[in-house]
C-alpha cells in the first residue's frame, strides 16, 4: 500500500503541490516538530530521505567487507572478538536503516535491488581495500570517527524514524571510534615495524576519510535544501571541518604524521587548515573505479544469492507461525 503512495507521488511534481500545505509542512520543521511515517510530507522530502537512508544502510552494509577480510587473521582473541562484535554492530545498523526507509513506503526488496544491480550509493570509502591489520584501526578511528561527525547531527533530524534510529547507531558508532583508536595506539606504541604499518595506514586511509563528507558546499547540489528540511544540520565542509579538528590533535597523540605537508593550524579562524583535496579521485570511485568496487557488490551478490535458503527458510516459518495463530482455540 506505502509503494503504492509513493510510486503515485512520485509523479508529482513538487510545483504541484498545495502551496499552503507546503508552508504549513515547513512551519513544522521551523518548530522543530518531528515529522512521522503517516504525516503528510511533500514528495521530494520522501524521496530526499529514502535515497538518503538507504544510501547509509547500503554503506553499513558493504562496509562489513573491507573488515570481514581480516576476521580470520586478527592478532589475538581478544582483537578477534572486538572485530566479529563491530562487524555485526554493522549489519545491525543496515537493517534498522532498511527499516527506518520502509517507513516511507519503499520496500526493502526495491532497495536491496537497488544495490545489487548497482543503481543506488553507498559510501565511497568501502571501495578502498584493507591491506594489513593496522588498517582494522585506522578504520575504526577514521572511517567511523568520520560517521560519528556526520551522524550525531542526525540524531536532530526532522524525520522522527531516520533521528530515533540514529541514537542507538551512534553509540555504537562511538565504541568503534575507540575500539580502532586503541588498536592503533598498540601499533604506534609496538615495535618499529607496528609504527611504521600504522603511519601506512594512516596515509592510505588519511584523505578518502576526509573525503566522506562528501563534494565541498559550492558543489553539493542537495546540500541546501536538506539543510531547510533539517535533514542536514550542517554542510558538508562544516562536518569536515570538525572532524580535521578533532582528529589532528589524535594524531599527535599517537605520534603519527598526517600526510598532508599544508596541513597547519590557523590562529585567525582557530581551526586546522588542510590541502587541496584530490576530487578527481572522489569522482572516479564514486562511479565505480575505485580499487575494489566490483569485488564487492560482485561478494555482495554471492552473499545474497547463497542466502536465498535463509529468506525462503525464514518466510516459510512465518507463514506456518501465521497460519497456527489463525486456527480456532476450540479446534485445536
Ligand atoms: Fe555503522
Ligand atoms: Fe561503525
Amino acid at each position: 500500500m506505502y509503494t503504492q503512495a509513493l510510486s503515485l507521488e512520485k509523479q508529482q511534481n513538487t510545483s504541484q503541490e498545495d502551496p499552503e500545505r507546503l508552508s504549513r509542512f515547513q512551519a513544522r520543521i521551523d518548530a522543530e516538530e518531528r515529522i512521522e511515517p503517516t504525516d503528510w510530507m511533500p514528495a521530494a522530502y520522501r524521496q530526499t530521505l529514502v535515497r538518503q537512508i538507504s544510501q547509509h544502510a547500503h554503506s553499513e552494509i558493504i562496509g562489513m567487507q573491507p573488515e570481514g577480510n581480516w576476521l580470520t587473521r586478527a592478532p589475538s582473541l581478544k582483537r578477534k572478538l572486538q572485530l566479529t562484535a563491530k562487524i555485526q554492530d554493522e549489519a545491525g545498523h543496515g537493517l534498522y536503516l532498511y527499516g527506518a526507509a520502509e517507513t516511507l513506503g519503499v520496500s526493502r526488496e526495491e532497495l536491496v535491488g537497488q544495490l545489487l544491480s548497482g543503481k543506488a550509493k553507498y559510501s565511497s570509502i568501502f571501495n578502498y581495500p584493507t591491506l594489513s591489520w593496522a588498517d582494522i584501526g585506522a578504520i575504526g578511528w577514521l572511517v567511523d570517527g568520520a560517521a560519528i561527525m556526520n551522524q550525531i547531527p542526525i540524531c536532530r533530524c526532522s524525520y522522527g524514524p531516520y533521528a530515533r534510529a540514529m541514537v542507538l547507531i551512534c553509540k555504537e558508532e562511538s565504541f568503534h571510534q575507540r575500539q580502532g583508536y586503541e588498536t592503533m595506539m598498540a601499533l604506534a606504541r609496538g615495535t618499529p615495524e607496528q609504527k611504521d604499518m600504522a603511519q601506512d595506514a594512516l596515509n592510505r586511509w588519511w584523505w578518502p576519510s576526509v573525503m566522506m563528507f562528501g563534494p565541498p558546499d559550492k558543489d553539493s547540489v542537495h546540500s541546501e535544501q536538506a539543510m531547510r528540511w533539517k535533514i542536514k544540520r550542517f554542510t558538508n565542509d562544516e562536518l569536515r571541518q570538525k572532524f580535521v579538528d578533532a582528529t589532528v590533535p589524535q594524531a599527535k597523540y599517537l605520534s603519527l604524521e598526517i600526510p598532508d605537508p599544508e596541513l597547519a593550524w590557523n590562529e585567525a579562524t582557530q581551526h586546522w587548515d588542510i590541502g587541496p583535496i584530490d576530487w578527481d579521485e572522489f569522482w572516479r570511485v564514486v562511479k565505480g573505479d575505485g580499487p575494489c568496487n566490483r569485488q564487492r557488490l560482485a561478494a555482495k551478490r554471492a552473499a545474497h544469492e547463497d542466502g536465498a535458503w535463509v529468506r525462503e527458510a525464514a518466510e516459510a516459518f512465518a507463514a506456518k507461525r501465521a497460519a497456527r495463530r489463525t486456527v480456532p482455540i476450540a479446534a485445536e
